[in-house]
């Protein structure tokens, strides 16, 4: 048995910030930001837009899209870095707004990585038999914890989500994941801080080494890329996608040609919404998906790497 994606969505808030809105923010320019990221523009939520708000547009879109009813989910795992609340989980508000009940839901904290843990959690149970239809969900809002003063980290990311539907089959499917963490890199990316008796401790912004992490996501999506093709005896020409982490037109660009698989094959969506942690593999997913380019029996390639580190792959033939 084996888990199959049926059906993708996905979802950017209305409001717009380019390039051009950050010159008047911060001391930066849309030549720098594009030049050293590609980033054109991201989304930003609106006022008391929840992590779950735009999780339900997305997830609604998949459900939609798959062709079965919300109430014929029976797991949903959701990503996200951006919680609603510290709890319950943003999984089990999202469940109550679509109006279904019963299923496990619950949330997977792997920052930019989060997608790809989710799914591959999701994936061991579906292809178990444990679960028929899985609503796996990355979503942000890092608007809120971004310090909007600080140029080296506010231009960079941006809000959004997209959801995908697991389900059973005796096709494949999802063939292989693979996951990893490194938990001494854990101050080079963060948001070092928390609550402790109605108070912040710490710094509720993203704090950010850029070159340390720059090196390290080219290290790791490359290995991952090798990792994956090799457990599935496949050579990296075989790839009709490589979807990787959406962050920075740089990093994506360098690890496909250390890779050897052309950009023509590779879907890269950076431009329009910027860095959106773990939405940005499904966001990217349902754009090609939705526009034609993945066709069936394409093979697949996700992949993520983000704060811990953690990173990881989910390879799938379509
Ligand atoms: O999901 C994972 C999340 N994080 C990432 O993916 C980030 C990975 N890192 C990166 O994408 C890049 O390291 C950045 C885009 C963050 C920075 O690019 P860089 O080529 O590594 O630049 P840099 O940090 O070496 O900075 C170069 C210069 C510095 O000025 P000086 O010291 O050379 O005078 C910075 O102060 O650019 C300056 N700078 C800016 N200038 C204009 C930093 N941010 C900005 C800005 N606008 N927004």
């Amino acid at each position: 048995m084996y888990s199959k994606i049926i059906g993708t969505g996905s979802y950017l808030p209305e409001k717009i910030l380019t390039n051009h809105d950050l010159e008047r923010m911060v001391d930066t320019s849309d030549e720098w930001i594009r030049a050293r990221t590609g980033i054109i523009q991201r989304h930003i939520a609106a006022e008391g837009q929840m992590a779950s708000d735009l999780a339900l547009e997305a997830s609604r879109k998949a459900i939609d899209a798959a062709g079965i009813q919300a109430q014929e989910i029976d797991l949903i795992v959701l990503a996200t870095t951006t919680p609603d609340m510290i709890f319950p989980s943003t999984a089990c508000i999202l469940q109550h707004k679509l109006g279904i009940s019963g299923g496990p839901a619950f949330d997977v904290q792997a920052v930019c990585s989060g997608f790809i843990y989710a799914l591959a959690t999701a994936d061991m149970f579906v292809s178990s038999g444990k679960c028929r239809n899985a609503l796996v969900v990355g979503t942000e809002v890092y608007s809120r914890i971004l310090d909007w003063t600080d140029r080296s980290t506010c231009v960079l990311f941006g809000d959004g989500a997209g959801a995908v539907v697991l389900t059973q089959s005796n096709q494949p499917g999802i063939l292989s994941s693979h996951l990893h963490a490194n938990g001494s890199y854990n101050n080079v990316l963060a948001a070092p801080g928390n609550i402790c008796g109605g108070k912040i401790q710490g710094s509720p912004f993203i704090t950010m080494e850029g070159n340390t992490v720059f090196k390290f996501a080219v290290k790791v999506l490359e290995e991952a890329v090798f990792e994956a093709i090799t457990a599935n005896h496949l050579q990296a020409s075989d790839i009709d996608w490589l979807i990787p982490h959406q962050a920075n037109i740089r990093i994506i660009k360098s690890t496909a040609n250390k890779v050897g698989i052309p950009m023509e094959k590779v879907v890269a969506t950076v431009d329009q919404h910027g860095n959106t942690s773990a939405a940005s593999v499904p966001l990217a997913l349902d754009i090609a998906a939705r526009d034609g380019r993945i066709k069936t029996d394409h093979y697949v390639l996700l992949e993520g790497v983000g704060g811990g580190f953690t990173w990881g792959s989910v390879l799938l033939r379509w």
